[in-house]
């Protein structure tokens, strides 16, 4: 597979990020900015470094010096086969700001619209101002609409987990 690399607008970004589908060596570093984010659900390293093996395909990573500073994983939904939902998106705390994530997210749908992708969706906790900025920005950017419903609820949920409002952004409204 050969890593595409986007050269960054250097007013905004640093000089070399390169975006590319993640490695299953990448899998520890995901682990690790979902741990050091503080903010989003530290799954098992188990899972980042599967991820990294079984869904290289709906996923990116951005690198600086060849080291990953940032992620978005996601997968096509089984049961909707135009849909990708964006499991987590991070971003080294160091890096923020620059318009990592955005881009990482762009350059995710551009890759997978040619293979009839169409529709994006993700859960957002409603305290989390950051994802529900990055997202609204993407559809903005993208001329798409985003709407937004309840999805999961606090009872939903084992622990103490916040409740998760499901945000979809495509070419029309859909609820
Ligand atoms: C959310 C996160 C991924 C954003 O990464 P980033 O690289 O700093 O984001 P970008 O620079 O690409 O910003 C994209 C847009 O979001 C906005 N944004 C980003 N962080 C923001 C914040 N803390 N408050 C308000 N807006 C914010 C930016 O202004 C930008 O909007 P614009 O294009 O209209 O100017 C990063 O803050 C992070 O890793 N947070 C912890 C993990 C998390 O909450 N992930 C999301 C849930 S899965």
């Amino acid at each position: 597979m050969t890593p595409t690399t986007l050269r960054a607008t250097p007013t905004t970004v640093p000089d070399a990020v390169e975006f590319r589908k993640p490695q299953i060596s990448d899998g520890v570093r995901l682990w690790e900015i979902a741990k050091d984010s503080q903010v989003l659900d530290v799954n098992s390293s188990y899972s980042y470094v599967l991820w990294c093996r079984d869904f290289q395909q709906t996923s990116i990573v951005s690198a600086i010096d060849g080291q990953v500073v940032g992620f978005v994983t996601g997968y096509v939904r089984p049961e909707a086969p135009t849909t990708l939902f964006v499991w987590q998106v991070a971003v080294d705390v160091a890096q923020r700001g620059q318009g990592l994530a955005g881009r990482m997210l762009s350059g995710l749908l551009d890759r997978l619209m040619w293979q009839g992708i169409s529709t994006l969706e993700t859960t957002i906790s409603p305290d989390n101002t950051a994802s529900i900025a990055l997202f609204t920005s993407v559809a903005t950017h993208r001329g798409l609409h985003i709407s937004q419903r309840k999805l999961f609820s606090p009872n939903d949920f084992p622990d103490e987990h916040a409740a998760e409002d499901l945000y979809t952004i495509g070419p029309r409204h859909v609820s």
